[in-house]
């Protein structure tokens, strides 16, 4: 089970087993650890005791910040390993050659809730995949719904905003039930079809391992000759989608609020090592403008029927960490960290997401050095004229940090793309400066409404259910009563029910927009 990121791990591991004595963090032998030192025997304790000090102020400092979303997460290690190669796609290495292992990091996550929150809370998943690749890290940042609620990033503070519990009362933790979180979506109608998978059963999975993964945006993957194709990743897990249903769920949540991560890490040290196959959707560079829909609309997905999964190869989950600080807590991920053949697209959210990662991890990391935390390490060589900074780990010698220099021969020179290095990928640009996008993002119901019929009675049901029981607990009758309005634009029959129980204004007219046609905000 050694593969390149374990041997790496090993090196940072302290090892208590050693029973080495104890000592301070300078190496000092310590007699004593169970009294600090006092003046006489019932005197106050002295200052000068620095044994004392230095074990209190490092736990003084044991917590960072959580993370600002997606706090209350559980991971593992793993494999990843393609079926054939994808050279005909890209020239990304690992997707080359079926006989290379890469290994992974996986963390799981719930999006709302603070880190102490619980498990089977109504929620979207987290799924994010480090591949510790031989051409540097690739980060797949998921999750385990195929859309998502808003289309450009500029809105996101303001969506996190609405959903984290209200500021005044710091209510609720870990579940959507309340006025702020409806609010956003009925001025937002765009997040109509994500909220109706996240009223769905997906939002309360029964295991992480019966969940799938999405990459939810647009990327693009470029082969050795140029050629570029869309493509929109998935993981399919083999133990196939299963739900609990939500009184199961909601007792769960008070029961064994750990009810996911003890699952995981009993299968995983059991050896029921969870798999999941990873699935492309492809679409060529010249097909872009042949849908209703635009492919750069991340509340949008691409049909199966229409654009099939392809099953390219096969993750496996093998490794329970041994330190969960270290590993689950410190691993930093980023959609930017890709590869050479793995590339963007303009998608608005994608755009604003490249930002937004390492900005966050510079304050919750502790400063510009956390790649070289052992959990972020990539498992190739990484060396550039980077220097100093808090928490520098490595010890850069010689009497230059810069490129174009002719005092140090070994300095690190940029890499032409034909021995490797990455280039981006050479995307015509040419447009007025606006603050506007194609006119079908405004197309906020079809989808939705395509995956309402999608579900069996017994899951309409359900979905029917989860919104009167969210929307119910709502104190603002305006905030029901505009929910209820784009309910509305998606399903009559569900807006009727749901109105009903919540006691909400339904619409008098049937205000339903064909599936196909694009419609305004609210009418
Ligand atoms: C975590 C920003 C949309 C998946 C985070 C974090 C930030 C963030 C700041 C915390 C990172 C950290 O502290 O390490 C954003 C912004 C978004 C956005 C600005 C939209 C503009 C999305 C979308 C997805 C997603 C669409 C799914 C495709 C995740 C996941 C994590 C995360 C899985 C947790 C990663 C981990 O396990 O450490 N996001 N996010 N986010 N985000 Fe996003």
């Amino acid at each position: 089970m050694e593969n390149k990121k374990t041997k790496q791990l090993k090196n940072f591991k302290i090892d208590n087993e050693q029973k080495a004595g104890l000592t301070t963090n300078q190496g000092l032998k310590m007699a004593e650890d169970e009294f600090s030192l006092k003046a006489g025997l019932r005197g106050p304790t002295l200052l000068e005791d620095f044994h004392f000090r230095e074990k209190m102020t490092h736990f003084d400092h044991e917590r960072i910040p959580e993370r600002i979303v997606h706090a209350r997460g559980v991971g593992a290690h793993g494999v990843f390993q393609v079926y054939e190669s994808l050279e005909k796609y890209t020239k990304a290495n690992f997707l080359n050659d079926s006989s290379k292992i890469t290994p992974v990091f996986v963390r799981f996550s719930t999006v709302q809730g603070s880190r102490g929150s619980s498990d089977t809370v109504r929620d979207v998943r987290g799924f994010a995949t480090k591949f510790y690749t031989d051409e540097g890290n690739y980060d797949l940042v998921g999750n385990n719904m195929p859309v998502f609620f808003i289309q450009d990033a500029i809105k996101f503070p303001d969506f996190v905003h609405a959903v984290k519990p209200e500021p005044d009362t710091e209510v609720p933790q870990g579940a959507s039930a309340h006025d702020t979180f409806w609010d956003f979506f009925g001025q937002n109608p765009e997040s109509a079809h994500m909220i109706m998978w996240a009223m769905s059963d997906r939002a309360i999975p029964r295991s992480l391992r019966m969940m799938e993964g999405f990459g939810v945006h647009t990327f693009r993957l470029v082969n050795k000759e140029g050629k570029a194709h869309f493509v929109k990743f998935h993981w399919k897990p083999a133990l196939g989608v299963h739900s609990q249903v939500w009184d199961e769920a909601q007792k769960a949540a008070g029961k064994n609020p750990d009810f996911h991560r003890i699952d995981l890490y009993e299968a995983i040290s059991k050896g029921d090592f969870p798999e999941w196959e990873l699935g492309l959707q492809l679409i060529p560079e010249e097909d872009e403008f042949k849908f209703d829909f635009d492919i750069l609309d991340p509340t949008k997905l691409w049909p199966e029927e229409e654009v099939p999964v392809k099953l390219v190869g096969k993750m496996t989950l093998n490794r329970n960490v041994d330190n969960f600080f270290a590993e689950t807590e410190q691993i930093a991920f980023h959609p930017g960290h890709v590869v050479p053949g793995i590339d963007f697209s303009n998608d608005p959210l994608l755009q604003g997401r490249l930002f937004s990662y390492t900005d966050t991890q510079l304050s919750r990391l502790g400063g510009p050095n956390f790649h070289q935390i052992p959990i972020n390490r990539p498992v190739c060589p990484f060396h550039n004229n980077q220097r100093d900074g808090m928490h520098q780990m490595a010890i850069h010698h010689g009497q230059t940090s810069y490129h174009r220099n002719s005092l140090n021969n070994n300095q690190p020179e940029p890499v032409p793309e034909s021995q490797g290095g990455y280039e981006h990928y050479q995307e015509k640009v040419d447009g007025r400066k606006v603050r506007e996008r194609s006119e079908s993002f405004l197309d906020f119901y079809s989808q939705a409404k395509l995956f309402y019929n999608s579900l069996a009675s017994y899951e309409q049901q359900h979905l029917k259910d989860a919104l009167s029981f969210e929307l119910g607990k709502c104190k603002s009758q305006q905030v029901k009563d505009n929910a209820i309005a784009v309910l509305n634009h998606i399903d009559r029959q569900v807006a009727e029910e749901v109105s009903e129980n919540i006691g909400a204004l339904l619409p008098q007219e049937n205000n339903e927009v064909k599936s196909d046609k694009k419609s305004p905000a609210l009418s």
